[in-house]
C-alpha cells in the first residue's frame, strides 16, 4: 500500500510546512511528506481553500470519565475508577457473551447483572428529538440496531435526567405502519390492531424497552458548533421501559449495530466513524462521532464481519516490540458453528482476549518486565497482571503491543492503551483473559482504540484504523 507519509523521505524546509497540518495527523509518529506528492497535495490544500467544507455530522461523545457526563464525580479516586472500569468491562464482556449463547442456545445463560450499560459504560450522545426539538442523553451502542428513547405518556418509565419527549407534542412524529421496510430486523415486532408497527427489546438481565416504530427528526449539535438536521428517521417511542441498574444518565439507545434499515449506522449514510482520544483527562472535549458520508474513513484497513448484529474483525496475531507471539491462528478464529472470533465494542473500556492469545501475550508481558519491575499479587480474582509504579512515569521505552489483523491494519498499543492506573503506585495491564471455554470470544475495548480513528464502512464491509491526534479532526 503506498503512503504519501512516508517516514523516511527527506524533503524541503517548504514542503514541510506545507504539510506540517497533514503530517499531525500521523501523530504521535514524526513524519515527513515524499517529494512525489507535493503536487498532489498542493492541489488538495488549494481546493480546501476554494470549497466550502462541507458540514460533518460529527458530534462530541461523553465518556464516563468526562466531567460532562452526569454521573461525573470529582471525587472519584483512580482506585475507585479503576475497579469501575474493570467491573463494567466484566460484566459488558459476560453481557455479550450470553447474548451470543442465547442467540446460539449454547450453554448456560446467565442472566444477572446483565445490563448492557453497567456504570456508565458506553458513551454517551446529546442529541435532540422532534420538532420543536427535545434534547436527550443516549448511549451508543454498536452491539444494538435501533435508537430507542422513553416516550411520554409513560406506561413505565425509569428516572431520567434528560427532558422528557412527547410525541403527542412534535409535528414531525410520525407511526410507522406494519411491515415497513426493515421491520424484520426489529427485536420483538408486532402489529397491533390498528396497523401500527410495535417492537419489544429485551435486554438480557431484565432491561425492556417497547413501544411503537416511528419516523421523528434528530437534530444533532455538531463539534464545530452547528446544527444539523435529519428527519425521517425510523426509531423506537418507548412508553413501557425497565432498567436494573440504578443509572439515569440515559434515556436510550443510539443503536449502531449492525442490522440494516433500522441501525442509525445506514439510516444516516453507510458509514460512521468514531475518534476516541483520552479517556483519562475529564476535560478532554475531543472524543467524537462522525455518521453518514463526512465519517473520517482514512488509514489501512480490515475486512468486516457481522454475526449476530455485531461487528467483528479478524486478528491474525500479536507482536511485542518487533517480537511476533507465537500464537496458534486458530485462537482468534471463529470457528464454522460461531465460537470465538474477535468483536470490536464501543461499550467495553478493557480488552479481552481468547486464552490461546491472551496466555503468550502475558508470558511476553511479564518477561519484559523482569528486573524492571515489581510484580504485585493480584487480590481479585480478575485483575490479572499488576505492577507496582505508575503507568506514565515507569513504562516510558516498553515496546508497543501491536495487534496485526487481516489485510494489513494494526492496532499499536502504547502503555497507556495497554494498562491502567490501579491506585497511587500500582498499575495493572487491561487486557483480561475471557476465561470462556464455551465460546472462546475476545472483545477489543475503547482503551485498546485510544489515538485512533475507527470507521466502520458498511458498504465496503471495512473497518480502517488511522492513528490520530482527534483534536486535528476539530479544527
Ligand atoms: C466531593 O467532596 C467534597 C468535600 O468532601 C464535598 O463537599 C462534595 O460534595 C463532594 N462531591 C461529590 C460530587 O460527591
Ligand atoms: C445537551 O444539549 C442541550 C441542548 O443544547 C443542552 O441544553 C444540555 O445542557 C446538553 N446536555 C449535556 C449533558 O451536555
Ligand atoms: C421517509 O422514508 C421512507 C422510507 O423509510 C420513504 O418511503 C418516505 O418517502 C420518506 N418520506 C419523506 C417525507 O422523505
Ligand atoms: C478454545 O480455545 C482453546 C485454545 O485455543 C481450545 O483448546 C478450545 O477447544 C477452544 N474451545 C472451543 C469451544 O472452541
Amino acid at each position: 500500500m503506498s503512503t504519501i507519509f512516508s517516514c523516511s523521505a527527506s524533503s524541503s524546509l517548504e514542503t514541510f510546512v506545507l504539510v506540517r497540518r497533514f503530517c499531525r495527523r500521523c501523530y504521535p509518529f514524526n513524519c515527513k511528506v515524499s517529494q512525489h506528492y507535493v503536487s498532489l497535495i498542493i492541489t488538495i490544500i488549494s481546493s480546501m481553500m476554494t470549497m466550502k467544507r462541507p458540514s460533518r455530522l460529527a458530534t462530541r461523545l461523553i465518556h464516563r470519565n468526562s466531567n460532562l457526563h452526569p454521573l461525573y464525580d470529582p471525587n472519584e479516586t483512580v482506585e475507585d475508577r479503576s475497579k469501575r472500569e474493570e467491573t463494567s468491562s466484566i460484566e459488558r464482556f459476560a453481557y455479550l457473551e450470553s447474548k451470543i449463547k442465547e442467540l446460539k442456545s449454547v450453554g448456560n445463560v446467565a442472566r444477572s447483572n446483565l445490563s448492557p450499560f453497567n456504570r456508565g459504560s458506553g458513551f454517551l450522545v446529546n442529541l435532540s428529538i422532534g420538532s420543536p426539538p427535545v434534547a436527550q442523553l443516549v448511549v451508543i451502542d454498536t452491539g444494538s440496531s435501533l435508537l430507542w428513547v422513553q416516550c411520554l405518556p409513560c406506561i413505565n418509565c425509569f428516572r431520567q435526567s434528560s427532558s422528557w419527549f412527547d410525541p403527542l407534542k412534535s409535528s414531525s412524529f410520525k407511526i410507522l405502519g406494519c411491515g415497513f421496510p426493515g421491520y424484520n430486523y426489529v427485536s420483538g415486532y408486532k402489529c397491533n390492531g390498528y396497523n401500527q408497527a410495535e417492537y419489544k427489546l429485551r435486554y438480557l438481565g431484565g432491561d425492556t424497552s417497547q413501544g411503537l416504530l416511528a419516523k421523528e427528526s434528530l437534530l444533532f449539535e455538531t463539534s464545530d458548533e452547528g446544527k444539523i438536521r435529519k428527519t425521517n428517521l425510523t426509531f423506537g417511542c418507548g412508553h413501557m421501559n425497565f432498567k436494573t441498574n440504578m443509572d439515569d444518565s440515559y434515556n436510550g439507545v443510539f443503536g449502531l449495530g449492525a442490522y440494516p434499515y433500522i441501525t442509525m449506522a445506514t439510516q444516516l449514510g453507510n458509514k460512521f466513524s468514531y475518534c476516541i482520544g483520552d479517556i483519562n483527562d475529564p476535560l478532554y472535549t475531543h472524543n467524537q462521532l462522525v455518521l453518514g458520508e463526512g465519517a473520517y474513513v482514512e488509514g489501512d484497513s480490515t475486512p468486516l464481519e457481522i454475526h449476530f448484529g455485531h461487528y467483528y474483525v479478524n486478528l491474525e496475531g500479536i507482536s511485542v516490540g518487533t517480537k511476533r507471539l507465537n500464537i496458534d491462528p486458530k485462537a482468534f478464529q471463529m470457528t464454522w458453528d460461531g465460537r470465538g472470533g474477535v468483536l470490536i465494542d464501543s461499550g467495553m473500556t478493557y480488552t479481552k482476549l481468547a486464552n490461546g492469545g491472551f496466555e503468550l501475550l502475558y508470558d511476553e508481558i511479564l518477561d519484559l518486565a523482569n528486573g524492571l519491575l515489581e510484580r504485585i499479587p493480584t487480590r481479585r480474582q480478575f485483575e490479572g497482571l499488576c505492577f507496582k509504579g505508575v503507568v506514565s512515569r515507569d513504562l516510558i521505552g516498553l515496546p508497543p503491543v501491536t495487534f496485526h489483523f487481516a489485510g494489513g491494519a494494526d492496532l499499536v498499543l502504547e502503555s497507556g492503551s495497554l494498562f491502567r492506573q490501579h491506585g497511587g503506585d500500582r498499575f495493572c495491564l487491561a487486557i483480561l483473559p475471557s476465561n470462556s471455554e464455551m465460546l472462546n470470544l475476545s472483545v477489543i475495548g475503547i482503551l485498546a482504540q485510544q489515538n485512533y480513528n475507527v470507521a466502520f464502512d458498511l458498504e465496503q464491509m471495512k473497518v480502517f484504523f488511522s492513528r490520530i491526534d482527534c483534536q486535528l479532526l476539530d479544527d
